[in-house]
């Protein structure tokens, strides 16, 4: 099969693409953001910016959990939230560069860090307590990311196939903290039986 671009006649499209040069030449100056921006722009950034303080808090209550369930016998838990940290981060990374795309300013002020975030830290004192929380988090972060997504629609694909793959990566998660909760719920049973 022949790709789509190879197939193009010149036509009238091609008038259009005259258009859409110069009106980006013209518009150069707001960066990625063309003058048809069909967002809102000032409700997307703030949205973003509290997705951003969303993974900016599961990366801190990761990184707790990673190094507080060191000392009981579960390294490859411990490892496994710090895998989680550095994908939060990532996210956080990924989300940050787009609001700036969109001449934004990412927000990583630590103050007001909570309130802007959807997810909360807890830090759980038994590592059972931990994956519930990150659970819970995880949770929290697939609605309020669906949500977003809804908002976006049409208005913003760049951001909204963001918000998807980020989504995608929650939900495997999620699905892990879910699998590590019953395990570790299932021996510590065993453990309570055995005592
Ligand atoms: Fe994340
Ligand atoms: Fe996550």
């Amino acid at each position: 099969m022949k790709s789509g671009v190879s197939q193009q006649k010149k036509g009238p499209f091609l008038t259009d693409i005259e258009e859409i040069r110069r009106r980006a030449r013209k518009h150069i100056e707001n960066g990625a953001v063309m003058p048809d921006y069909q967002g809102d722009l000032k409700t997307v950034l703030c949205v973003l910016n509290e997705a951003l303080a969303t993974e900016l808090i599961c990366v801190l209550r990761y990184k707790r959990h990673h190094y507080t369930a060191k000392g009981i016998p579960s390294q490859g838990i411990a490892e496994e939230f710090l895998e989680h940290a550095q994908e939060e981060q990532r996210h956080a990374d990924q989300i940050a560069e787009r609001i700036t795309q969109l001449g934004g300013e990412p927000n990583f002020n630590p103050e007001g860090l909570l309130t802007r975030s959807h997810s909360e830290y807890v830090e759980g004192e038994t590592l059972l307590e931990m994956i519930r929380e990150d659970l819970i988090a995880e949770r929290v972060a697939i609605e309020s990311y669906s949500e977003i997504i809804r908002y976006l629609g049409d208005s913003d694909p760049t951001s909204r196939r963001m918000m998807e793959e980020i989504l995608a990566n929650e939900e495997e998660h999620a699905e892990e903290m879910e699998t590590l909760l019953e395990t570790v719920g299932k021996e510590e049973k065993q453990y309570e039986r055995q005592g």
